[in-house]
């Protein structure tokens, strides 16, 4: 090895690494101008993150408390039987909204989206997370119960209402995806699959009955 190699080896390391001081030092400091960029692709966008200080208020929280005594616009849930289910401090016995064949329709779709997977989609139980489920024989999962008995046939609108929004028990609320005229629609679609079930040929409008006979 020539003589004198290992002190150019080490001061060339040195000064290689002099370029990534420089960026790094540059990275932490804090400048009043913007940035140099090479490419400007909205790598820098000025916000205040989750938990950071906000000197533009007294308390110097970025994030700010809902303001008391206020209502988010469209949020207002004065009508107790529209938003909750309750009349008097007791369920609704009744659909509060007009049920129509769009309300249905749409009920079906959402109930197909977000209730058929395990409750099935004739609501008697059978949905495909339930019977994986089951398959398991873990013991740990509480199937859904059919629609069709006459405790839930029997369940007040607002009860159900409550239930889809909320949640019951093992079940979880679905109030954050599904909004309170949509949960109306559901409650009437799920109406709708328990008369399917227990209807007899007087339900049936007398001039449909003689096509179906
Ligand atoms: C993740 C599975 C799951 C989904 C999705 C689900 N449920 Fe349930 N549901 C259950 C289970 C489990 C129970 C029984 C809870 C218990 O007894 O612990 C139940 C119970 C119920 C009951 C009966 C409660 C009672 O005793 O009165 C109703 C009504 C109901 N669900 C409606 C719905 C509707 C409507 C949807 C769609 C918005 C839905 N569920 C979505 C699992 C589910």
């Amino acid at each position: 090895m020539p003589r004198g190699f290992l002190a150019i080896a080490a001061l060339l390391v040195s000064l290689s690494l002099i370029p990534f001081a420089v960026a790094t030092k540059n990275r932490a400091a804090r400048k009043s101008e913007p940035r140099r960029q090479i490419i400007p692709d909205m790598d820098q966008q000025p916000k205040f993150k989750a938990q950071q200080a906000n000197p533009l208020f007294a308390d110097r929280r970025a994030m700010r408390p809902e303001v008391l005594g206020t209502v988010a616009r469209g949020r207002l849930a004065e009508d107790d039987a529209l938003a909750r289910g309750k009349e008097g401090g007791e369920w609704t016995l009744s659909i509060p909204v007009p049920v129509t064949e769009s309300l249905l329709k749409r009920g079906r779709e959402r109930y197909d989206i977000y209730c058929s997977p395990c409750h099935g989609l004739d609501g008697g139980g059978a949905g495909i997370i339930s019977v994986r489920a089951e398959s398991f024989e873990e013991g740990t999962w509480t199937p859904p119960p059919s629609f069709h008995t006459d405790l839930i046939r029997e369940r007040p609108a607002g009860h159900i209402y409550n239930t889809l929004a909320n949640g019951i028990r093992s079940m979880p609320g679905y109030a954050g995806q599904i909004p309170p005229e949509d949960r109306w629609a559901v409650v009437a679609y799920l109406r709708a699959l328990q008369r399917s079930r227990s209807a007899s040929p007087e339900d049936v409008p007398a001039d449909i009955l003689p096509k179906i006979r």
